[in-house]
């Protein structure tokens, strides 16, 4: 793209995941992530828990990240922050120190939408991971997103279908509420459904008008099915839970591949590419490279550490729009329902 030296610090900070990355060009350098372990016993984020731990952990995932780049906070060319959407207390944790430290370091800021980020994140230059052509159908699917986006480039995205409600990491992580699951429950449950059989128990998928996504429903079914088979048999779930998980995976993905059908029908764009914490799971992988052989789809899959929440995504939007001498001004503030 450019034979020039730039150096970018990214920094992540809209939900509970504090992360700092260095990019160097289109390479990342370092990714630090610190992950808050406090939420698990309550069983999904706490605001004000996770903006007090941004504020603990910030200074040394900063200082990790520039040491494991190799460089110093001289060389940098610019600091990019996440901007929005997100907890409004843990954004304004990362916005108020990116601000601070580009103020104090004499450096342009970038502001960084969330959601293009996840999506952009495919734009990471990695051995053995090709990138999309525009235009593309990116498809976030997370704890808290599930949106289709039509990516006509960099810099120009139309959302063209969402959920109205819960997003499908939550619909993952409700049902693993219910069946006595940790959290987040979407890795052991797509680790137990791959050894269920994903028809033993059937859950309607839910009827929402065009490319749209509904979750919520589903949570409900699943847990009056569950009360209705407990009261029959007491060990129902014990005795069932690779079927039961296996049923909803087979669902959850039913829905996803189902609008993504709609989706390149309607678009007449064949390219999908994924991204979010649910991009992990085994169901929906094989599902898009099944669709690649049925449905002559072509599909695309970032490196793990790049799809959950990650400051090297926040990196690479700021290096693109470093490259456009898009900055931003130092009396910008977060925006926690920042649309793409
Ligand atoms: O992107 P992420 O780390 O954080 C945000 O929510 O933004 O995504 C976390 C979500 C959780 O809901 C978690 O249960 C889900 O991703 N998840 C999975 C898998 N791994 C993580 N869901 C299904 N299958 C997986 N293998
Ligand atoms: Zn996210």
């Amino acid at each position: 793209m450019t034979s020039q030296n730039i150096y970018i610090l990214g920094i992540e900070s809209s939900c509970d995941d504090t992360a700092a990355s260095v990019i160097h060009n289109g390479s990342i350098l370092s990714n630090v992530v610190a992950n808050q372990k406090i939420h698990e016993e309550y069983g999904g984020v706490v605001p004000e828990l996770a903006s007090r731990a941004h504020q603990q952990n910030i200074v040394p995932v900063v200082h990790q990240a520039l040491e494991k780049a190799g460089i110093t906070k001289e060389q940098l060319n610019a600091i990019a922050f996440t901007r929005g959407p997100g907890l409004m207390g843990s954004l304004l944790v990362g916005t108020s120190f990116a601000k601070s430290f580009a103020y104090g370091l004499n450096i342009p800021l970038i502001d960084v939408n969330h959601m293009q980020a996840h999506i952009l994140a495919h734009f990471i230059d990695e051995e053995g991971f090709e990138k999309p052509e525009f235009p593309f159908l990116a498809m976030t699917i997370s704890g808290g997103h599930t949106q289709i986006v039509k990516v006509n480039n960099y810099f120009n995205m139309d959302v063209i279908g969402e959920t109205i409600d819960d997003a499908v990491g939550e619909a993952y992580d409700k049902s693993g509420k219910i069946l006595g699951l940790g959290y987040p429950a979407g890795p052991e449950i797509d680790k137990r459904a791959q050894l269920g059989n994903p028809k033993a128990f059937k859950f309607t998928k839910p009827k929402v008008d065009g490319l749209n996504f509904s979750f919520s429903g589903l949570k409900t079914a699943i847990l009056y099915f569950i009360q209705r088979e407990s009261k029959k048999n007491p060990d129902f779930i014990k005795e069932n839970l690779n079927d039961i998980c296996a049923s909803i995976q087979y669902t959850i993905i039913g829905i996803l591949i189902d609008k993504l059908k709609v989706a390149t029908k309607q678009t007449g764009i064949n390219q999908i590419a994924i991204g979010g914490g649910v991009s992990a799971n085994s169901g929906i992988r094989k599902a898009l490279k099944d669709g690649e052989q049925k449905f002559g789809w072509k599909t695309y899959v970032p490196k793990f550490e790049f799809t959950t929440d990650n400051a090297a995504m926040i990196a690479i939007v700021g290096y693109l729009k470093y490259l456009e001498e898009d900055f931003a001004e130092q009396d910008i503030t977060a925006s926690a329902r920042l649309k793409i």
